[in-house]
């Protein structure tokens, strides 16, 4: 097994893997994911198991089309005039809640009766969702808690040789998705992304942003998305005395004096610090360091994601 590069061929094998209950790693423009059958409870099974998942986190299902979303939610009026204005952002980068049917299995929602949708735009993800012909559950390929792959090297790295990897190149946006309830009146992000809440209000008027540790989201937890290495925002450490230091800088910096230093962004693109972000974090975790400082930006726009996941990747 291990890495495929993601021929028609490949895609077919992957999705014979994938019909016979078991895993694949797949790309898709936000991060890897580890895909199994989403009505299958034994497949579902086996992605906590090998991620080490706390089953109390539901899993996001995957669909080729929002066509294919009635089948799978029970969606009230108001959700499904919601639902009709996101589709701006549908394929892409944003997963909904809607209450789920009775289709789809307590396994894969953990015990939730709402479910987690999206619908990748990564041609490689829509081709094997169309071939497999069944909705994907695919959480993040990492083991949990640690840092979200945007390689097929890095799901290598995570998961070894065993696992059937799809190969579709880096990672365009490099940040998990946004998550958006339609559970309540107002809807509310459970997950800040590259769909930021600017970008949400201006399709739906009013929405609700919560950075509060929430039961809903359990993928919400504080400490993720982390490296082994112990990490702080630059501004935050005055001080560096003998220490092995990493620098992850947002914009270009002159002769630093840090062991290793990787810069995402010239001119702190923010699109650039996120699609570099993830790939910076495991680079540095793997360069035998004491320590690790990043750059901090403002929490506006797809600003909010990259503190979001930083926060929780420092704990
Ligand atoms: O970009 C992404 O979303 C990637 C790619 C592979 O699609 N997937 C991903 O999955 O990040 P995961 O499992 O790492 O994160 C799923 C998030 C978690 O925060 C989880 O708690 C939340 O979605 N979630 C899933 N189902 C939910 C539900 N029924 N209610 C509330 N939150 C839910
Ligand atoms: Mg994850």
């Amino acid at each position: 097994m291990a890495i495929y590069p993601a021929t028609t061929e490949n895609i077919k094998k992957a999705a014979k893997i994938l019909q016979t209950g078991n895993l694949v790693a797949m790309p898709t423009e936000t991060v890897y994911g580890l895909a199994a059958d989403a009505l299958n409870p034994a497949a579902i099974k086996k992605i906590y198991a090998l991620k080490k998942r706390p089953v109390t986190n539901p899993l996001i299902v995957h669909l080729h089309s929002a066509e294919q979303i009635e089948e799978l939610t029970e969606a009230n009026k108001q959700q499904i005039k919601t639902l009709e204005r996101l589709k701006i952002f549908i394929p892409g980068a944003l997963t909904v809640i809607l209450p789920k049917s009775k289709k789809v299995p307590l396994d894969t929602t953990a015990g939730n009766q709402s479910i987690a949708i999206r619908i990748p735009s990564h041609p490689v993800a829509q081709e094997l969702l169309k071939t497999v012909n069944l909705p994907l559950a695919a959480p993040s390929a990492n083991l949990s808690t640690k840092v979200s792959p945007t390689s097929a090297r890095h799901v290598l790295d995570e998961f070894g040789e065993d696992l059937f990897i799809l190969d579709g190149g880096s990672s365009e946006l490099g940040l998990e998705s946004t998550v958006l309830s339609l559970l309540e009146d107002i809807p509310k992000i459970l997950r800040p992304g590259i769909i930021t809440l600017e970008m949400l209000q201006e399709v739906l008027g009013q929405v609700s942003f919560t950075t509060t540790t929430s039961t809903h989201s359990p993928g919400q937890m504080n400490l993720h998305y982390s490296p082994k290495t112990k990490l702080a925002f630059k501004k935050d450490i005055s001080e560096i005395t003998n220490l092995k230091t990493g620098y992850i800088s947002f914009s270009k910096q002159e002769n630093t004096s840090y062991v290793k230093h990787i810069c995402l962004s010239e001119n702190s693109d923010l699109q650039q610090v996120s699609a570099g972000l993830y790939a910076a974090l495991r680079e540095m975790d793997n360069a035998g360091l004491d320590l690790i400082l990043v750059d901090d930006c403002e929490e506006k726009g797809i600003g909010k994601a990259i503190i979001d996941r930083l926060k929780r990747a420092i704990g």
